[in-house]
């Protein structure tokens, strides 16, 4: 397959491998990872004698490829691939159909397994519930599938990990007991994010930052997630988890640790977890009687996104008409080290919003003194903004004078795209499938940093126990009730991407 090589092309190469996917006919295989691997090969990034072979009951060869060939006209249109280009990925397809509980089916697996080049390298995705993971880990270490004298063996699993503390633990013991820590590799796709790896570079290659990056020059930090999805026909697992868990739990907390965290000595997966962790740690546990005052937990109700009706939460199919599941959530952390004492990290996740918008707000202090106050215009703290997505890229805003005689004020926004072409901006999914081949966990949470997120989080939940009814919004609005005094005190309060 010959396509122009963007720079997204220039990771190191892969050793072939046999890729496992247990949950081959599953939404993810299809959304994500087999457009994903098609693009890795294509880039070079998939070494060409790599096996993909799909675990899955029920199925034939042919009726799982033709779902995938299907699956990648919907959800990645943007591959364009011609008959024999198919032929060339399909014929590295392979399906071993059994059920996961059975031990024949770990045995066929086995010899499903190839030999490449000299080595019997590994990698299992589990794209199945996260009940099943500890039953796939017992099941590769009975069939001696864990085994690394071959080759690699590595394991990943998406979240969520564990509902709580307890069931986290549960779930950390359950894998440590087939497998080493090190096999082990937790997606977070957001931390695959471009955007989101260059706010390490931009922090840890930029002298001008540094000075700036703490209690003395920041006033509050926004780490945000909006969504105009809703749930998407994820109610049975939605109605369980609700926006705290499924977001802010793993995704915006992750980022959060990455803008709070201490240079690390080197760029290596544990020198990083290891400085994560810290900020963790420091997160003070927000007690029972403050989680009203610093969280707000809404739902949404029906409305309008872009001009189209929308249906209210509790009227989408498999959610209870009494729900109380958040659909939108906000927290107000503060972290206790001499860095960050006192500034307001504020994460916050809704779906249903008016767009899709996530970003890093880094907001400075107001200017000490207004010299121009003569037009009653203040200047407004400067902010730096990390755009997530869509857009990703940076922008400072400043303060500027507006052109003519008087002295007047203007925003003024420095804008920073971070790619110059959309092509250079890689799916996450490459990035973390690509690094779990070549063995770098740096992108991947630890069962140590898991554990502490969920410290953080289980006072929230138990505070929230009993909650019978909750706040409603509309649909495709940015009306959310109490917002405005969770951002109390923080300069220029709730950032609202509305542009
Ligand atoms: C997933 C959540 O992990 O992330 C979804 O379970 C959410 O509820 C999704 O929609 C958001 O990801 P992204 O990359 O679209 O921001």
């Amino acid at each position: 397959m010959v396509e122009t090589v963007s720079r997204r092309c220039l990771g190191e190469p892969t050793e072939p491998a046999n890729i496992v996917i247990f949950g081959a006919g599953g939404d993810l295989t299809k959304r994500k990872l087999i457009p994903s691997l098609i693009k890795m090969l294509r880039c070079g990034l998939l070494h060409p004698k790599s096996r993909i072979i799909g675990v899955l009951k029920g199925r034939t060869e042919e009726t799982w490829l033709e779902s995938l060939y299907q699956g990648i006209r919907t959800y990645a249109p943007e591959i364009s691939m011609d008959k024999a280009q198919w032929q060339t990925f399909s014929g590295m397809c392979r399906i071993v159909s059994g059920d996961l509980k059975q031990d024949e089916t770990y045995v066929d697996l086995d010899a499903a397994l190839e030999m490449i080049d000299g080595h019997c390298h590994a990698m299992f995705y589990c794209a199945v519930p996260p009940n099943w993971y500890g039953m796939i880990a017992t099941g590769l270490k009975k069939m001696g599938l864990s085994d690394e004298t071959a080759g690699f063996r590595r394991v990943v699993i998406e979240k969520p990990f564990g509902m709580d503390l307890e069931s986290a633990k549960k779930l950390n013991r359950e894998l440590q007991t087939s497998l080493d820590e090190s096999q082990i590799y937790r997606i977070d796709h957001y931390l695959g994010k471009e955007s989101v790896q260059n706010l390490l570079v931009y922090r840890f290659s930029n002298s001008i930052l540094e000075p700036l990056w703490n209690r003395n020059f920041i006033d509050h930090i926004q780490i945000s997630a909006a969504e105009s999805i809703g749930i998407e026909y994820r109610a049975n697992y939605y109605e369980k988890s609700g926006a705290l868990r499924d977001m802010i739990q793993s995704h915006l907390m992750q980022v959060m640790t990455l803008v709070a965290m201490e240079p690390p000595v080197e760029f290596t997966a544990d020198a990083v977890r290891d400085e994560k962790i810290k900020v963790l740690r420091a997160v003070r546990p927000i007690e029972t009687e403050d989680v009203k005052k610093q969280t707000v937990a809404a739902q949404y109700g029906a409305g309008h996104i872009g001009g189209d009706p929308v249906k209210s939460y509790v009227a989408e199919e498999g959610v209870s008409p009494e729900s109380a599941t958040e659909t939108f959530v906000a927290a107000r952390f503060y972290i206790d080290n001499w860095r960050w004492q006192g500034v307001p990290f504020v994460l916050w996740t809704g779906k249903r919003l008016p767009r899709r918008v996530s970003e890093i707000v880094i907001r400075f202090r107001k200017p000490p003194f207004n010299l121009f106050d003569v037009q009653g215009n203040p200047p407004l703290a400067n902010a730096l903004v990390f755009r997530v997505h869509p857009d990703e890229g940076i922008a400072l805003r400043m303060n500027a004078k507006l052109p003519g005689l008087t002295t007047e004020l203007k925003r003024s926004v420095m804008r920073a795209p971070y790619a110059e072409d959309e092509g250079d901006i890689s799916d996450a999914y490459e990035v973390l499938l690509h690094d779990v081949l070549t063995g770098d966990a740096t992108l991947f949470s630890r069962a140590d940093e898991v554990e502490e997120s969920w410290k953080i989080i289980d006072p929230i939940l138990q505070a929230w126990e009993d909650k019978l009814s909750i706040n409603r919004y509309q649909a495709g609005s940015w009306e959310i009730e109490g917002m405005d005094e969770l951002l109390s005190g923080c300069e220029l309060g709730w950032h609202k991407p509305t542009y």
